[in-house]
């Protein structure tokens, strides 16, 4: 990749830096535009802004019956370190296939979609306005208050231990997929839903990797395989901090609502919501200084869960050969 620019200001290189929404849009087209055999821009619908919402596939070969992986960040609006992580994993992926074994296996077996930012106009306004922003841009119909909290608006046991009214923060919104942002995911999912076996939407902070159920206090039927302790071990082991894991109703609120709940009872049994750094210092102001540390142990959990999922639903090679 061409994109790797070096700010003469700082020692900083691109990816350890917060963009802008207009510098992200750019990053996506370019990254495009550089890998044309391997990346694919898909417009997956618009904002209530009406901003575009792009999703970058990865696809490194065109072998049947391929599987895929999804990643979203930026649901939230002013968790700027995932949008950082979203492009961070791009660039990982486009610059160590072949050379890191694991996202070579992953790479090799898997399509990857990766949308950078799901609430574009949430994001926007945190740059612009209202650092704190989490919830997008829509306005109610009494028209006194703005943004539905989208991690709240999917068809999932929609509205319990949320709020309908619009001047909260965890605003449910008036209806299941109200949001043109939350339909888009929705939609997309739903038609690749034979394909994705694996869900992941990057937050922060708090240093989480969480999983269904959220919305009750039930076990999800694959409850073990999601108790993804070799993640979080391994992100002792080579980075020395801390990451809790489990159901997400019992190591942070019940809740429902949520796009992981949502994939999970969709049939994606592989769902996850990663909470990145930090566990409160900076919180959502993690400094740039933070990004590579925070997105470097993040993508060893990605690493880690996705090779699981591939350990656990790929058929043992069938080798007939005598
Ligand atoms: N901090 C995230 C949120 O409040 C956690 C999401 C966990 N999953 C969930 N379905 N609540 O949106
Ligand atoms: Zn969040």
């Amino acid at each position: 990749m061409k994109n790797d620019s070096t700010d003469p200001r700082s020692s900083s290189t691109f990816y350890e830096r917060y963009h802008t929404l207009e510098e992200i849009y750019d990053w996506i087209n370019r990254t495009a535009q550089d890998n044309p055999r391997t990346v694919k821009v898909i417009l997956i619908g618009s904002s209530y802004e009406k901003r575009p919402l792009y999703v970058l596939k990865l696809s490194f070969n065109d072998r049947p019956n391929r599987k895929a992986m999804w990643i979203d960040c930026g649901i939230h609006a002013r968790e700027w370190i995932s949008p950082a992580f979203c492009m961070w994993f791009v660039h990982h992926s486009l610059s160590f296939y072949q050379q890191n074994s694991e996202i070579t296996r992953i790479l090799d077996s898997m399509d990857v979609y990766v949308l950078p930012v799901m609430n574009p106009d949430g994001y926007k306004y945190t740059w612009t306005t209202r650092r704190w922003w989490r919830k997008n841009r829509s306005i109610s119909k009494s028209g006194f208050c703005v943004g539905v909290d989208l991690n709240r608006n999917f068809d999932v046991d929609w509205v319990k231990g949320s709020s309908q009214n619009p001047c909260e923060e965890i605003n449910c919104g008036p209806f299941p997929e109200s949001e043109p942002e939350t339909q888009a995911v929705a939609n997309f999912l739903r038609r690749h839903k034979d394909t994705v076996q694996l869900y992941i939407t990057i937050h922060s902070y708090s240093q989480m990797l969480i999983f269904p159920y959220s919305y009750t206090f039930d076990q999800a039927e694959n409850h073990n395989d999601l108790m993804v302790q070799e993640a979080a071990q391994r992100i002792k082991r080579y980075y020395r901090n801390t990451y809790t894991y489990g159901p997400g109703a019992a190591i942070l609120y019940p809740c429902s609502g949520g796009s992981d709940d949502w994939a999970y009872k969709l049939g994606i049994k592989y769902s996850f919501t990663f909470e990145l750094q930090d566990r409160g210092e900076y919180g959502f102001l993690l400094p740039p200084s933070h990004i590579s540390g925070a997105c470097n142990e993040a993508l060893l959990a990605v690493k880690t869960v996705a090779v699981k999922v591939l350990e656990k639903t790929q058929a043992p090679a069938n080798d007939h050969t005598i």
